[in-house]
């Protein structure tokens, strides 16, 4: 049921890009996981790639010979609001998003549909609340990026460790990311898009915080750390200037259970020095080239967009983020860890990401939402469930 006016959409979920590299994992994993009465529906700009994909799905599950297919491209307004209307939530693959996707943040804006997407783009995220989060409020539409490695372990691993610490004191927590995984095309594409986008990104940001409310009588901050040696982990810790930060940063925003005064700093964690610079020396150059157009088209074209890791590879990847929270004189060290976190993971907590927001019981909310804000345990007791690892690893 549409949560504000009580009507019935012909679906519960559309996985809009599903014919994508991470797209179609999305794609397989719904057709696996989806619980038998979940109305869910595939949606892209190529009926034939839709075909196809359909028959490997009915090669999961003969139940699919059926699954709608829907039609509809990223800059097609029309189609976008025809979609939007059609569902309760929509779960979109379609970047860079900074390219492809405000239209379909606009429909669901409009039409009080929820929005799950699998952003990493500061800029989008900065710019979609900017133009549309007054709107959603408006209508009831909860948009939640970064559903996928972006930001889901951070967000709800910071959420997580808050739970482990006292209430209604100052709160520190810190989080080291690990990881040996590749990346796909279409993260290459979007990565180099973004990194190229600097100035944009920065006066984005500037205008979300003069737009922002401010918080009254609490403070919640994601600071920059500083490169160190880590005593608590034993690795190297660089500063990660992700959207993760920022993502902890607005459910710290949001919950009171954050404390009066929340802190959190984001940080690779390397265990050699040599990799460590060489790593930060090799961002360094890829950031200096995104500023040069035809290095970035040049190295664009090094990464077909629809590729990425093959099974075999996904299957030997990894990913641990480490948590170190302080607060009301109690120190928890927790951990969240999954497998292959850009693709295998990512494609699972994006479908559980729209499931939860088209079947749960979830606390109120609306316009730009965070997932730990808009579904917190929910979300979190589905990944648990479907195998990614939220632990207390110590506490004293
Ligand atoms: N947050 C994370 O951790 C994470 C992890 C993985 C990926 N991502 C992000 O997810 C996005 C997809 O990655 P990917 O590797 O799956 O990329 P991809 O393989 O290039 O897929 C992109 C999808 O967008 C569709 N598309 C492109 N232009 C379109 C348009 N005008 N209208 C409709 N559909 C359009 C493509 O359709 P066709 O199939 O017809 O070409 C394809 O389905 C990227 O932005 C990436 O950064 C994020």
């Amino acid at each position: 049921m549409n949560r504000q006016n009580g009507t019935q959409r012909p679906y519960d979920v559309v996985l809009f890009g599903a014919t994508g590299f991470v797209g179609a994992l999305t794609a397989e994993y719904l057709a696996a996981h989806a619980p038998s009465g979940c109305r869910w529906a595939v949606a892209g700009r190529d009926r034939a790639k839709l075909e196809r994909l359909r028959e490997r799905l009915t090669a999961i599950d003969p139940h699919h010979t059926d699954l709608p297919l829907l039609h509809a491209d990223a800059d097609d307004a029309h189609a976008l609001r025809e979609l939007a209307e059609s569902t309760h939530v929509v779960a979109t693959t379609v970047g860079p998003y900074v390219w492809y996707g405000e239209k379909l943040v606009a429909a669901c804006a409009e039409a009080g549909t929820d929005y799950a997407d699998l952003t990493g783009e500061a800029e989008f995220v900065d710019r979609m609340y900017l133009e549309h989060d007054a709107r959603a409020r408006e209508t009831g539409a909860r948009i939640v990026h970064a559903c996928g490695f972006d930001s889901v372990p951070h967000d709800l691993g910071v959420y997580f460790t808050v739970q482990q610490l006292p209430q209604d004191v100052p709160l520190t927590v810190d989080g080291f990311v690990r990881s040996n995984a590749l990346f796909s095309g279409g993260t290459f594409a979007s990565a180099l898009t973004a990194m190229g986008r600097g100035p944009r990104m920065l006066r984005a940001a500037r205008e979300r915080r003069l737009h922002e409310p401010r918080l009254v009588a609490r403070r919640a901050r994601a600071p920059l750390g500083a490169p160190r040696f880590s005593a608590e982990t034993g690795t190297w810790a660089l500063p990660l200037p992700t959207l993760d930060p920022r993502v902890v940063e607005r459910s710290a925003r949001a919950l009171a259970r954050y404390g009066p005064d929340f802190r959190y700093r984001h940080f690779a964690s390397v265990r050699h020095l040599p990799v460590a610079l060489g790593g930060t020396a090799a961002i360094g150059a890829l950031l200096g080239a995104a500023q040069v157009p035809a290095a970035r088209s040049w190295l664009m074209g090094r990464y077909e967009p629809g590729r990425g890791p093959d099974a075999e590879r996904r299957g030997r990847s990894w990913f641990t983020v480490r948590f170190v929270g302080a607060g009301g004189g109690r120190r928890v060290f927790t951990e969240v860890s999954g497998g292959d976190p850009g693709y295998g993971e990512t494609a699972k907590m994006l479908a559980h990401s729209a499931l939860c927001l088209a079947l749960d019981e979830l606390p109120p909310t609306s316009g730009q939402v965070t997932t730990a804000a808009a579904m917190g345990d929910a979300l979190l007791e589905r990944l648990r469930s479907a195998g990614l690892r939220f632990r207390v690893a110590a506490a004293r």
